[in-house]
Formats: structure tokens, sequence, C-alpha cells
């Protein structure tokens, strides 16, 4: 395991791991039943439209929430959408993190709405409610909270604010499938939760997404909505204007599988997180982003102060890829500075921003073993202790390459 600077790859020792190591694998679970199960598509000829195996997925998601209502779909971007127009909003603002992946902010943009931007709050990582309630006008027409990295975000807070105003409230649940909220599982919050099952998920049907509510008339909406506009009952009339957001068979089946897997998985992370903790305690400018027992821990989260260690989260990244392993930003640029709407509507979201620069994500879930874990710990460890050293030796190395190498 790397513990002095010369061990490192990018100062010519050997690369830690021969293969590479992302963020982000995919959970199979138990590769044969997943076999069994296309073959039993394959024998059953009914591909789609709301076959056995997309009704299996939804009894056991819902079971697995405890919430009514699960209602699968093709990814979580469309079922935000759909959520959308169930509720019947086509215009007005709609309150949510910047901290987050872009799909938030599309998926209310799709729809004709506009994102109202909320900075978040440090202590717990997620959106502050203060901000919320300041930024509710008469523009509002919904509040979108965020489960980022699996942390449920302020759910009473939220809930108290958005039932004072009469305003619907999501939760974009994309990471946080298995996480618990004093003592209920992520899903069966607001008015409705939406998951992500994208093949990076905690689990995945290769894409997919979920909408899971206590509402029966909202799932009934959302049904429908995802499937054209027929009706629930025959399935022959078309009632609304809706689009093609179902869920085929192949991806119902592998997210059995997945599901299937979660316990183990979340186990198996829940480790891995533990180890982090423990590997990276104590080194100035690192934090390790804390998870509690109850979450899926599907990120290894940390954050970079390049003034307290010397090192920036660029060159960590340099170091770690040197080593084949491929750290993830989730999420810089944050929502606020992308392109469509820093232009169209620029705010500044200082803690937002602050986190941006410093979040890295480190791989783990469970292709990554605890081994694995300890040996990427030590590269860290070994690069942000001596993160001055590091930073001028790579400067140094840096200056000594002909003009041609560095272009
Ligand atoms: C926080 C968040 N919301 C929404 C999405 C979009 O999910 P999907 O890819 O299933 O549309 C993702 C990632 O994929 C995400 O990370």
């Amino acid at each position: 395991m790397k513990q002095r600077i010369s061990d490192l790859s990018l100062f010519g020792g050997r690369a830690e791991f021969e293969n590479p190591v992302h963020v982000g694998r995919p959970t199979i679970g138990d590769r044969s039943r997943f076999l069994e199960r296309l073959n039993w598509v394959l024998d059953n000829q009914r591909f789609t439209n709301d076959g056995p195996m997309v009704r299996q997925f939804e009894e056991r998601l819902a079971e697995m929430a405890g919430v009514r209502n699960c209602v699968v779909t093709a990814n979580a971007t469309t079922a935000m959408q759909i959520v959308y127009q169930a509720l019947g909003l086509s215009g007005g603002e709609v309150i949510m993190p910047s901290m987050t992946y872009v799909a938030t902010a599309h998926a209310a943009r799709m729809m004709g709405l506009t994102p109202v931007f909320c900075d978040m709050d440090l202590s717990n990582w997620c959106m502050d409610p203060a901000e919320v309630e300041n930024a509710i006008t008469s523009r509002t027409v919904a509040v979108v909270g965020v489960h980022l990295w699996g942390k449920p975000c302020a759910i009473d807070e939220l809930e108290k604010l958005t039932s004072k105003h009469g305003l619907p409230l999501m939760f974009d649940a994309a990471h946080a499938l298995g996480c618990s909220f004093q003592g209920r599982r992520i899903g069966g919050f607001g008015t409705a939760e939406v998951y992500s099952f994208h093949a990076t998920k905690v689990i995945n049907s290769f894409e997919g997404g979920a909408i899971a509510t206590d509402d029966d008339a909202l799932a009934q909406r959302v049904r429908s909505l995802r499937n054209f506009g027929y009706d629930g009952v025959e399935g022959r009339v078309i009632e609304r204007v809706g689009t093609n957001a179902k869920m085929h068979e192949v991806s119902a089946a592998m997210g059995i599988n997945s599901l299937e897997a979660l316990e183990d998985t979340m186990r198996h992370n829940q480790v891995n997180h533990k180890l982090f903790r423990s590997e990276l305690y104590g080194v100035d400018g690192l934090t390790v982003v804390p998870f509690d027992e109850y979450a899926n821990c599907q990120y290894g989260v940390v954050t970079i102060d390049q003034a307290a260690s010397g090192i920036s989260r660029e060159l960590l990244t340099k170091v770690l890829n040197a080593e084949n392993v491929f750290p993830a930003r989730y999420f810089d640029p944050a929502c606020h500075q992308l392109e469509p709407y820093r232009t169209e509507n620029p705010v500044v979201l200082p803690n937002t921003e602050r986190l941006a620069e410093q979040i890295l994500v480190l791989p783990t879930g469970p292709t990554v073993c605890p081994q694995d874990v300890r040996r990427i710990s030590a590269i860290v460890r070994c690069a942000v202790t001596n993160g001055h050293q590091v930073t001028d030796r790579f400067q140094h190395q840096a200056d000594q390459q002909p003009v041609s190498a560095q272009a």
C-alpha cells in the first residue's frame, strides 16, 4: 500500500490497481437468476406494456419502501416530468437545490416550469429550509427536495413549509433507495418520491425510474401518463395527453434481480463507508462525509480543502487516475452554474459553490472490496497528508517536461 510520495504512480511508482476502479459499477445480483428471468421473458413473449415482470417489480418496490404505490418508468427524469404533469403544473416556479444532478432541473424545465435554486446547509449537506422559505412567492408551484448521495434532506421542515403554503412537495430520491428517515424508508414522504435505477445506482434496471406515492389517484394518473394517456382500467381509451415512459420487461427483470441484492449491497457499502471513515480519519483538509447506519452508502463522498491540505482536488484526481482509480465530481458544476441556468437567471449560492469545488466521490459498491478501500484510502492519505510536497513535486515535474510534451 502507498505510504511515501515516491510510491505514487504519478511520480514513477507502480500503479496500485492493475484494472481501472470506477465509481458507480452496476449491482447485478445473482447472475444466474437474471438469466433465468431473461429466458422467462423471452418465452413469455410479452416484452412491454405493463407486463408481469414490471408488475412484480412494482409490488416488490412498494413493499420494500412501505408505500402504497410504485409506478416504474423508463428513467427518473421522465418520471419527474410526469409527476409535474399529473399535478397539473405547467407554469410557475419550482424551488429546488442547485447541488443535484442537472436532471432535477431539466425535468422541471422540460415541463415549462422555472427552477429556482436554493443554497444548502453545509452542516447537514442538504437544501436549507430557511432558503426555501425565503424563495417562496406567489409564482411558486412546487418544492423539490433532493436526498443528495442518499442523505435524507430536511424532510420534516419541508413538509411543514409546503403544507403551510399549500404546495406539492416532490423528492428526488434518485440516490436514496433503501435509505431510511426516522424509521421509515425513503419513498413514502411528500406528495411523491422519484427513484432512479440508472446503471450506476444502488439498484439498477439498466435504465429506469419509479414514482412512489401513497396518493392512489396520483398513482393512477401517472400510470396513464407513462402510457400515452390510456385509461388505467381497460387501457383502451385515451383520457389525456401522455408520453411513452414505460419500463420494459428485461429492465424490470434486472430491477428485481438487483433489488433482491439490496440488503447485501447496503451491508457491503456500509462496511466500506466505515473503512473510509477510519482509514481517512484525522487527515487535515479532508472530510469523509458521514452517513448513518440506515443509509445505502452507495457513494464514498469526501471533500478536499486545498487551503488546509495544500493539494487541489484536481491534483488529487490526477494522483488517483495514475493509480487506475477514477473518482467522480457529484456535482460540479452545480445546476445554477450550468449554461442554461447560469445565463438565464444568475444567482450566487456560496455554500453550494464551495462544496462544488471540494467534492470528490471515491469508488465503492459491490465490486470494490474492503481491501480495495484500504488501498484507495492509503493513496488519498499519502497524497493529502503530503499535499504541499505533492503539489511542488508535480509542478517541478511539469516544469521539466519539454514544451511539446506539455501540449
Ligand atoms: C439526483 C439525480 N436526479 C435525477 C437523476 C436522473 O435519473 P435518470 O438517469 O434515471 O433519469 C440522477 C441520475 O441519473 C440523479 O443523480
